[in-house]
């Protein structure tokens, strides 16, 4: 020790000026080490009070906590700027690679690289689109008093779940596009001009916002990536999509849907129509098998959100994963108050920093679907408190991707029978293969449904950046996207005065969202790495459950202990042995339900694809069948 005191103390006589006077550039490696551990230490405490500012007003969202959150942003901010200048004094070529890289990632620094009245304005912008979406109310619900009025959380998320009625859904969609997305066209416009201005003011190089976004993921063109991952996907998400137009139109009539066309966007149970499992019951394979779907069963057993994030933390704990601290229950937001204040909903998790603090703020409702949105979040904070130890630049996920997989990833374990069955939540499990189609499908209708929904929100946000959509086409091209992609259509004629991409929480709240469609790649490729370590390589991989695996639970903390510390193929490869996104363990985990839909659909005659225009057109099976062929075998020879 004493020594060691010593030694810096002379090398601190010898080498200590901070810059040198003739404006070169520092060399000495030792003096960059010590300067960004210093950093560090700086910005866990800097981030610790923007966090918690930020917390506060999530929480309970006044002018006064919005005031104290955007000086708490604007200080970060400095900081973050006072930071990238010190590191451009330093000479970096020369230095070890986890120097370079640590340095790297002090460069880009977002929006904080904006000047201080340009950044104080975006985040106004930013809180103001928030604030709007949180507080949004619908009224005038049919058969109801015109005074009543519901927020999305728990109200119209529950109504557009469980309503089988065509006017009354209609309602509810048309209403909340009203309230959330309509208001913030002016703000969303102002912003995006903004947003390019940061990118520019990150680095010159950067073409506009979506370009600088991208670029985290360190690959030569992220856009045909996923373009080509879910060309090889798309395939399976037309099975599924006429095999439920088919049973949408026996349950709702042909006035109401067309079998060639695009599905009307607010029938399937979800206000964005980006997962379908809430209608499962109008689409279930087998009717009469045992249902997966544990939601009445969690209501009969009077379940509240405490006992629902005990069954998260167990499993996690059983993994021999590392537990929440006392603090993360005892600050945790994980019930909507009641007592008048206005929150932001939103499910999110919150990393304060100082290396004890984490919390999670969810308005949980007793739901399977809120079940896995609570595993999901704990994922994130499970992420937190693996790189912990890390300098702040490491403290993130190998890419944004990653980190959005890891709840769900232990998500495909808890939702199987089996597991379900385990802690108590089904009574019965059918292992017949009826009921195994049945569960399947329940999964399909997350995962699969999900992925042109996680593509076409920042195939739209790039374009938008780019300029190539412009505030005069903003909603006809979200909506050319989504019926590209998702064949699904609006019910009500939209126009430039509707805003719909903003009726979604992330375009609101800037966050992007290609770390989903990420996600929901390579959660399966993860699964099926840790189905093999559990000593499962022989179950399918839809009924693996890796529960209570030490050596699973190890090989998965040690790829979250590296936080971002190690290029992302690297990390991937230390658990799955592969280096790239790879969609083939999700086609594997479906196979059995895709054979399935290929004889249900030849049954019913079923044509796959739409026609935008709906209906009069006729497909072109043949044409779609060979296109389809020449993508996935591009895909396979790309990706394999
Ligand atoms: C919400 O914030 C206000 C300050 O704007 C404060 O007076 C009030 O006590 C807070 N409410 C709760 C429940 O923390
Ligand atoms: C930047 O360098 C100055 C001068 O050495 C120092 O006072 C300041 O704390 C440093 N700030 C950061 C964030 O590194
Ligand atoms: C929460 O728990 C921590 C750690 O036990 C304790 O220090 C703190 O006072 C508690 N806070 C509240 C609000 O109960
Ligand atoms: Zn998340």
């Amino acid at each position: 020790m004493e020594q060691g005191k010593l030694c810096l103390i002379i090398w601190c006589l010898v080498s200590c000026t901070p810059f040198d006077t003739r404006g070169q550039k520092i060399t000495d490696e030792n003096q960059a080490i010590q300067f960004l551990r210093e950093v560090s230490d700086q910005a866990e405490i800097v981030r610790y009070h923007s966090v918690m500012a930020n917390w506060i007003y999530n929480t309970n969202i006044t002018d006064y906590n919005e005031q104290k959150m955007l000086e708490a942003s604007s200080v970060l901010a400095e900081f973050d700027k006072e930071a990238r200048h010190n590191a451009s004094l330093f000479d970096i070529s020369g230095f070890d690679e986890d120097t370079i890289r640590q340095f790297e990632f002090l460069l880009y620094i977002g929006s904080a690289a904006l000047s201080s009245e340009d950044k104080l304005e975006y985040d106004t912008i930013i809180s103001k689109m928030k604030r709007t979406y949180s507080t949004a109310k619908v009224c005038g619900r049919p058969g109801h008093n015109p005074s009543e009025c519901f927020s999305l959380e728990p109200d119209l998320t529950r109504i557009l779940a469980d309503s089988r009625d065509y006017d009354e859904l209609l309602w509810c969609w048309e209403g909340w596009r009203d309230e959330a997305g309509k208001p913030t066209r002016d703000d969303y416009t102002q912003f995006v001009e903004l947003a390019n201005k940061a990118a520019k003011a990150n680095d010159e190089k950067f073409d506009d916002f979506g370009d600088y976004l991208r670029y985290s993921y360190d690959v030569d063109d992220l856009q045909a990536d996923v373009l080509r991952l879910y060309a090889q996907l798309e395939p399976l998400y037309k099975k599924l999509h006429a095999y439920v137009r088919r049973r949408l139109y026996q349950h709702y009539g042909d006035d109401k849907i067309d079998v060639k066309g695009p599905i009307p966007a607010h029938l399937l149970g979800n206000m964005w129509a980006q997962q379908w499992n809430n209608i499962l019951d109008l689409v279930e394979p087998f009717p009469g098998k045992p249902t997966v779907d544990v939601t009445d069963r969690l209501q009969e057993l009077g379940y509240t959100a405490e006992r629902m994030f005990e069954i998260s933390e167990d499993f996690f704990v059983d993994l021999g994963l590392a537990a929440t601290p006392e603090s993360f229950w005892n600050e945790s937001m994980i019930v909507k108050p009641d007592d008048g204040r206005e929150v932001v909903c939103h499910a999110s998790a919150w990393d304060f920093y100082n290396k004890e603090d984490f919390r999670i703020k969810q308005c949980t409702d007793i739901t399977m679907q809120s079940l896995i949105t609570v595993h999901h979040e704990m994922g994130h904070v499970q992420y937190f408190l693996q790189y912990k130890d890390q300098p702040v630049v490491y403290r993130g996920g190998a890419n944004h991707g990653f980190h959005e997989a890891v709840g769900d990833v232990l998500a495909l374990s808890v939702s199987t029978p089996e597991h379900l069955q385990t802690i108590g939540l089904l009574d019965v499990i059918g292992d017949d293969e009826e009921s195994d189609l049945n569960y399947l499908m329940s999964q399909a209708l997350k995962k699969i449904v999900f992925l042109p929904f996680g593509l076409i929100m920042d195939l739209w946000r790039w374009d938008v950046y780019a300029g190539k959509i412009t505030p005069q086409n903003y909603n006809a091209k979200w909506w050319e996207l989504r019926t590209k992609y998702q064949g699904i259509a609006p019910s009500v004629p939209r126009s430039e005065e509707d805003f719909d991409p903003a009726a979604k929480y992330h375009t609101n709240s800037n966050t992007p969202y290609i770390r989903y469609f990420v996600s929901y790649i390579i959660q399966f490729q993860f699964h099926k790495a840790l189905c093999e370590l559990a000593g499962q390589g022989d179950v399918p991989l839809h009924r693996c459950d890796i529960h209570q695996s030490q050596a699973a639970g190890a090989k998965l903390a040690d790829m979250l202990k590296l936080g971002k510390s190690k290029p992302w193929p690297e990390a991937m490869h230390a658990l799955t042995g592969s280096r790239q996104m790879d969609a083939q363990p999700l086609m594997d985990y479906f196979q059995p339900l895709i054979d399935w839909l290929d004889e249900e659909n030849g049954k019913n005659g079923d044509t796959l694809g739409w026609d935008p225009t709906s209906g009069s057109q006729t497909e072109h099976p043949k044409v779609n069948l060979i296109m389809a062929t020449v993508l996935f075998v591009l895909g396979i020879m790309i990706y394999r």
